[in-house]
């Protein structure tokens, strides 16, 4: 019966793969009743104000009651517990829950491990509260510091809280339930004849805590847009989806799915879940605002007008955003950040969340996956053509069916027969290997882990108290319980070489499938009534399940390199704090134009939320693409933060040398140019883990006042230097960029000069797609091609010198030893290159401590943009003087080698880690 069951859910799921999103398999917010209800609540319907208001270990506090307590139903009316914390940086921590001492039938879920412990020193501990009355108000409102520039206003009756500006005219920043839509629905004991069970499809809910959801509304002040709450295929500035001229949509959903063949153009929730919203308007300013929460989440983007009727007027309403945020458990666990500059937000965030973990290099090269690569001798095949058709790469991927029997952590002893060999083979060659892990366990008694997980209790139960078993590749599947702590110690510990038999040092891991992703289950996930560690009921956890994986999986790769070795893993599902454990693709997109397209939005967002190291599968995981579409998806794909070809196994073979000699061309090349830019990227992953500011950022991160940037989601920026323009249509050569600023730009391709501030017809023939330099920056390269990142360790620098029109032009550099953590003891070197008077000056940006030498040297200089006809260069302290001569922009380059030529200064004989000045002559 099982056996007949597991193979009509496998026909089922096939047939799920061959067509395209079946909607009714998933919930709509009108099938969701705490999203119905909270969807059709009236502004003004929160009857609650604060009141006793105080102040306790540092926190503001108060209770939340209804202003007319409502006799006849005893059990609504307990008051709530509110506290408000202020940190330094301009960051306000709004907590909003029931109160434990009077007895609620159970605590609610609180998430833990995403706030990084360091975040508590930067707690201010507020002294006293001022009070002020707002116009029309009866009672005063409470006031707090927040920073020089800010403070935050509890307003007592109607309940609201805000941050505003102090000086001025007190512009208000974001403001939470100005609309009265605050709700919270507490715990109740159940009540004879209560039926709180909920069904979808086929599946029951039962409900045991019945109804705890939690609605608010949220509005951002000066904003043309908002952007954020990933993980959805949709435009980067974020469409409303209520209101005034919004035809018929649902809010945007948060709850990780297992999507096949997912929409390009939707707000229905994918593998992950941020709830982190920014909003951005034309006087330059960025705010932020994100709730902890690991339940189900809708937020809904209100158009212009939608609370018309209300009658409440607020202050400076214009251009302001309204949101909607209803969740169906947890407690109100909010932060807003004040930002104002676009990277004073995403840094208020990392300060909270955590930044993006350092990659070795390696993983910042090509991957190159399928499912599946079937056997060694394939490896060995795919391997060797790389090096035949002259392609860097620097990883090779092994899906799920390199298993026994999809038991993870076994090898397929037929078709994989020597797998630490095979490893051998490729890290001889400074090559990596990927295998895949996901956290469904076969219920197999005579699999080890199974065996040892059911004997630990260590599986996540169903609502029952039994272990929870439902479908997946393996068929019978168990989930492992990863909220636990000891749990996932145990998984990392899976990971010892003793334990993974057959891996060695260059295996690194992919978990995929942790929505998690259960065939039969509700939705294609877990039960929410199943049950964790502690009771907690999956539904309060859903979204941080995968989260939780991937980061016992990441300690796990730690562990056993003793705390050496950077971990590298692959994951799908995403939440707050996934960052500081590995790089995240965006799941089985397909190979369509309109895909390629939205992979742009859908990185920037990403990114924007935390999540820098991040990339769309090359190709289209679905069909085949057309050789026209993998080329132009390798050259924008080249520039993504996470650069990985992958494919469904029933498409046809796709490597880049499967297309014909021309096409192989156009590949190899959008893959160099990719190689030659690793010593920027790596500077840029570097950005990313000190700050928090992503690697790949929209436009107006860097132009915060220019508006014609806030809503183009089909240029980007590649750190502060580079505009990267994708082209999205087949038959196109030509694309339209707006270049944006002041400054002018350099063609990458042929250095001539565009003037920002306007947008250009640019010639986008098949070689490449457009990229710029924006003058004023210099960046860093490695010309020489090589087999992988780590054979380009010695290799020399060229530095791109793009001058502005007052010839300047300054950048940096990063490097390390690109595979252990010694860099967090000093172990690095950080210059910074600045060209001014005619003189190219690096200097020393490490601290004194660090210490870390190389022999690299400088091999070129070019100079774009120089003025007059310089013929030689000084070399200082050598005192040496260095030819200046025509050459290639780029070596190699398809474009650049068909005849432009820039200034050059050639071997100048510097080194990378060292002071020295170069005089222009
Ligand atoms: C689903 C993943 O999204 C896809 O990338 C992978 O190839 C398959 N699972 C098989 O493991």
């Amino acid at each position: 019966m099982r056996s007949l069951l597991f193979v009509l859910s496998l026909i089922c799921f096939a047939s799920q793969t061959a067509l395209s999103w079946k909607k009714e398999e998933f919930r709509s917010c009108d099938q969701t009743p705490f999203c119905k209800r909270a969807r059709s609540r009236s502004p003004g319907a929160c009857s609650l104000i604060a009141s006793d208001v105080s102040i306790a270990d540092g926190d503001l506090v108060a209770k939340l009651l209804p202003k007319i307590a409502n006799q006849s139903d005893e059990e609504q009316i307990k008051p709530l517990v509110l506290s408000l914390s202020v940190y330094a940086d301009g960051i306000v921590r709004l907590r909003i829950d029931e109160d434990h001492t009077l007895n609620p039938p159970k605590k609610r879920f609180r998430v833990p491990d995403v706030v990084v412990s360091e975040f508590d020193e930067k707690k201010i501990w507020l002294q006293k509260v001022a009070t002020e009355t707002i116009a029309g108000d009866a009672i005063p409102s409470s006031v707090i510091y927040v920073s020089d520039g800010y403070e935050a206003v509890v307003r007592h009756e109607p309940f609201e809280v805000f941050v505003r500006e102090k000086s001025g005219d007190r512009r208000r920043v974001v403001s939470l339930n100005s609309h009265g839509l605050f709700d919270f629905e507490q715990l109740r004991k159940k009540a004879e004849g209560d039926n709180w069970e909920e069904k979808f499809r086929t599946h029951t809910d039962s409900r045991p805590y019945g109804s705890q959801s939690i609605s608010f509304d949220v509005s951002f002040y000066d904003s043309s847009f908002v952007y954020g709450i990933p993980e959805h295929a949709t435009s980067f500035a974020l469409k409303p989806t209520k209101g005034p001229g919004v035809e018929e949509s649902e809010p945007y959903r948060l709850f990780n799915l297992d999507v096949f063949e997912y929409d390009h153009e939707s707000p229905f929730g994918l593998y992950g879940s941020i709830p982190f919203m920014v909003s951005h308007g034309k006087s330059g300013k960025t705010s932020g605002f994100f709730w902890l929460n690991a339940a189900e989440m809708q937020i809904d983007v209100l158009a212009n007008g939608w609370d018309a009727e209300s009658g409440i007027a607020l202050p400076s309403s214009e251009s302001r955003i309204d949101t909607l945020w209803m969740s169906e458990a947890g407690i109100v666990d909010t932060f807003f950040f004040v930002g104002p500059e676009p990277k004073d937000v995403v840094k208020q965030y990392a300060s909270v969340t955590g930044t993006s973990a350092m990659p070795q290099l390696f993983a910042t090269g090509y991957h190159q996956c399928r499912w599946n690569y079937k056997d060694e001798e394939d490896v060995a095949q795919v391997d060797s053509k790389f090096d035949e058709h002259d392609i860097p790469y620097d990883v090779l991927w092994l899906d799920i069916e390199h298993t026994d029997g999809k038991r993870y952590f076994t090898w397929d002893s037929a078709l994989f027969p020597n797998p630490e060999e095979m490893q051998k083979k490729l890290a001889a060659k400074g090559r990596r290997m990927v295998t895949i892990v996901d956290p469904h366990i076969k219920r197999d008694d005579s699999y080890f882990l199974h065996k040892e997980a059911t004997q630990m209790g260590y599986y996540v139960k169903d609502s029952s108290g039994k272990d929870f078993d439902g479908w997946c590749w393996p068929g019978s599947s168990s989930y492992i319980d990863m909220l636990s702590p000891e749990i996932r110690e145990w998984w990392g510990g899976r990971f010892y070489y003793k334990n993974y038999v057959g891996s060695t040092p260059s295996l690194y891991i992919w978990n995929d499938m942790n929505e998690p992703s259960v065939f039969n289950g509700p939705e294609v996930t877990m039960p929410r009534d199943a049950l964790h560690v502690g009771g907690v009921e999956h539904r309060e956890v859903h979204n941080a399940y995968g989260y939780y994986f991937h980061m016992a999986t990441s300690d796990g790769l730690v562990m056993r390199e003793e705390g050496k070795d950077r971990p590298f893993v692959l994951s799908r599902a995403i939440f707050p704090g996934t960052q500081r454990y590995g790089a995240i693709w965006t799941g089985d997109n397909t190979a369509e134009w309109e895909h390629l397209r939205v992979s742009i939005p859908m990185l920037l967002t990403l990114g924007l939320t935390g999540i820098t190291f991040s990339g769309a599968d090359i190709g289209g995981f679905f069909g085949n693409p057309e050789p026209e579409l993998l080329v132009r998806w390798y050259q924008v794909g080249a520039y993504y933060p996470f650069f990985r070809g992958h494919a469904h196994h029933d498409t046809k073979r796709r490597e880049p040398w499967l297309f014909g000699e021309r096409n192989t061309e156009l590949m190899r090349d959008a893959i160099h140019t990719r190689y030659t830019l690793l010593p920027y990227f790596y500077t840029l992953f570097r950005e990313a883990n000190v700050t928090g500011v992503p690697v790949v950022r929209p436009l107006w991160m860097e132009f915060p006042q220019d508006e014609a940037t806030f809503s183009n989601d089909e240029a980007f920026m590649v750190g502060n230097a580079l505009l990267v323009q994708g082209v999205y249509t087949k038959g196109t050569t030509h694309a339209s960029v707006y270049l944006p600023g002041k400054a002018s730009w350099y063609d990458l391709r042929n250095e001539k000069t565009y003037v920002g501030g306007k947008t250009y017809k640019m010639d986008a023939p098949e070689e490449s797609i457009p990229a710029f330099q924006r003058a004023g920056t210099i960046i860093p390269r490695k010309d020489r091609f090589r087999r992988s990142s780590s054979q380009m360790d010695n290799d020399p620098y060229t530095l791109v010198v793009a001058l502005n029109s007052t010839q300047e032009a300054d950048g940096e550099l990063y490097i390390d030893d690109g595979k252990s953590f010694e860099f967090r003891r000093g172990s690095y070197i950080h210059r910074r290159f600045v060209f001014s008077n005619g003189v190219l000056t690096s200097t020393n940006l490490a601290p004194p401590q660090a210490r870390l030498s190389s022999q690299c040297s400088i091999d070129r200089i070019i100079l774009l943009g120089h003025t007059s006809g310089p013929k030689s260069a000084l070399v200082e302290p050598l005192n040496q003087k260095a030819e200046i001569e025509m050459g290639p922009l780029r070596m190699g380059g398809l474009v650049a080698s068909s005849g432009t030529k820039v200034l050059t200064i050639r071997k100048p004989g510097v080194r990378v880690d060292q002071d020295w000045t170069v005089k222009v002559l």
